[in-house]
């Protein structure tokens, strides 16, 4: 928590907030094809949402920029935050009912999501400019692409000289080279290097980190899963790999939010990126034990010694 109005943010993170509306399958029915499935749970979600509490729970000074609906799905998600310890000044409410994900899990623990962006697609460049002062006080500052690319840019733009920009284009987009140039790191999985690299991506994860350095990024991260992740900075030209801890994977809802947010919080204490990375991928190992986005976040106590 911050003891002073004037302390910084380790993070602000500037993204979506969903309820997540899950449903275990045995299967993801096909094309016309109707499957049974478990009970509905819902849960707080959002990858924006996901980042700031998985930040807050490491311990992490943390502030989130959003829009949510005036409704009930809104409330969930204020309060989540608000349980975790996230500075919720910066949510802004109205504008659209809250966005909601469609999340079925299966039982490997892969999911698929399909995302109504809601109050999410509200979140405007203007947002950003009115949110000067959270800006001022951040460290590092996250952003994914729940959120208009309009606004994404004006994240980039408003910056702050000696502060972080930390990108995971999820769901993938293309990217200006604005966007692209303040990223430090851009973190990406494998379909969203896909996506991004387009016919240019080469055989190997490796390939896709030195072709996506090449596109301006300071830095870059390609996570793996329980391959762990790949570390490739422009500073040194050199792509290392960190390996990530053996997980029994129950449902990798959010593991992704977890790590970024987790790498995110580290690079702003400091640490260089494999260090930072090596974190995170504990972080993202121990999200993926448990159902759950937000639910599934570990504290720093449960992840033991560092
Ligand atoms: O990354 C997981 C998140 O993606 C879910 O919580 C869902 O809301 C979607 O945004």
């Amino acid at each position: 928590m911050r003891d002073d109005l004037n302390d910084p943010y380790d993070l602000l993170v500037v993204g979506s907030a969903n309820a997540d509306l899950v449903i275990g399958v045995e299967r993801r029915p096909a094309a016309g094809e109707t499957v049974l499935g478990s009970d509905l749970s819902v849960h707080p979600g959002g990858k924006g949402a996901n980042q700031a509490v998985a930040a807050a729970r490491l311990g992490a000074r943390t502030a989130l920029l959003a829009r949510v609906g005036d409704d009930a799905h809104g409330r969930l998600l204020t309060e989540a935050q608000r349980a975790a310890g996230v500075d919720t000044v910066g949510v802004l409410v109205g504008g659209a009912p809250t966005g909601v994900a469609l999340i079925t899990v299966d039982p490997s623990g892969d999911n698929s999501i399909v995302v109504s962006p809601g109050a999410n697609a509200r979140l405007t460049p203007e947002d950003v400019r009115a949110a000067e002062s959270l800006f001022g006080l951040a460290r590092v500052v996250s952003v994914q692409l729940e959120i208009p690319l309009d606004t994404v840019a004006e994240v980039a733009r408003a910056l702050p000289a000696d502060a972080r920009l930390v990108l995971n284009p999820s769901p993938p987009a293309p990217l200006p080279a604005e966007v692209l140039a303040a990223c430090d790191p851009l973190v990406v999985n494998e379909h969203e290097a896909r996506f991004i690299l387009g016919g240019t991506a080469g055989p190997a994860p490796e390939d896709w980190a030195r072709s996506l350095l090449a596109l301006g990024p300071r830095s870059v991260v390609v996570t793996l899963g329980a391959a762990g992740a790949l570390v490739a900075d422009s500073g040194t030209d050199t792509v290392v790999r960190v390996p990530s801890p053996r997980a029994d994977a129950v449902d990798t809802t959010g593991a992704g939010d977890a790590f970024t947010a987790a790498l995110a919080w580290r690079l702003g204490r400091g640490d260089d990126l494999p260090v930072a990375a090596a974190f995170a991928v504990r972080v993202g190992a121990a999200a993926v034990t448990r159902k759950g986005a937000q639910e599934s976040f570990p504290t720093a106590a449960e992840l033991g010694p560092v």
